[in-house]
């Protein structure tokens, strides 16, 4: 009996395990690769602006997403917290994506917005004076720091040859679209950046 020699030799077994798991894996993760809700943006999305992705690198060198995720999950609890749930194509630009996996802090997906730059630029320098009982770190030095605007137009080249829809005249004009500002400010239009195409969706 044929089963019978599968069930008694586990190294063959094994191997067929693994042939079978393998095949139900590619038949759910590879038409993923080419289905257009998952590689097109969502409709009316623009690439970040130059002050954004200044926002999005303070953003990651400071390990913000230690703290905070950029995921809704779509449960009833989140959607109504944070508005629409995440959707595949709000981050097929980003590169890397900062869905994070911790939440000591609420989730930045949705955060473009909410409140208007002047509270993000207390709550950054001191946390506590906006909101009381909160653990999170203050970044006054953002304020007396200056983006280096030198590399900004790299960065959007890297960020075009991966595949970013800038355009030439977009990275040409980006180093004068940051120069002489902070970090506080890339940091605050980065948060103000973030969800806003989908934040109506409801
Ligand atoms: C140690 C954990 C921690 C780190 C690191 C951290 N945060 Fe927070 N963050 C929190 C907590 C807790 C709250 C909720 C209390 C509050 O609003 O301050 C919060 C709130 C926020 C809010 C308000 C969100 C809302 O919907 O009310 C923003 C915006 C924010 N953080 C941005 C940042 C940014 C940007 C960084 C990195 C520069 C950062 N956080 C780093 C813990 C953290």
């Amino acid at each position: 009996m044929s089963h019978e020699v599968v069930e008694k030799n586990i190294g063959l077994m094994i191997v067929l395990i693994i042939i079978v798991i393998s095949i139900a894996g590619l038949v759910q993760i590879v038409p993923l690769f080419y289905l257009n809700s998952t590689t097109q943006p969502i409709e009316g999305m623009e690439p970040r602006s130059a002050l954004e992705l200044e926002g999005r690198d303070i953003y990651i060198r400071e390990g913000c997403y230690t703290c905070h995720s950029q995921m809704i999950r779509p449960f009833r609890a989140e959607t109504e917290r944070y508005g629409h749930y995440s959707v595949a194509g709000e981050f097929v630009w980003d590169h890397n994506f900062q869905w994070g996996s911790k939440r000591t802090g609420p989730d930045l997906a949705r955060v473009g917005g909410r409140y208007s730059d002047e509270w993000h630029r207390l709550h950054l320098i001191d946390p506590r004076a906006v909101v009381p009982e909160s653990n999170m770190p203050a970044y006054a030095f953002l304020e007396d720091r200056e983006i280096n605007a030198d590399i900004t137009p790299r960065k959007l080249r890297a960020l075009q040859r991966l595949g970013v829809p800038y355009t030439d005249e977009q990275i040409a004009a980006a180093a004068d679209e940051v120069r002489g500002k902070t970090e506080m400010d890339a940091m605050i239009a980065y948060l103000q950046g973030l969800g806003t195409v989908l934040a109506h969706w409801r």
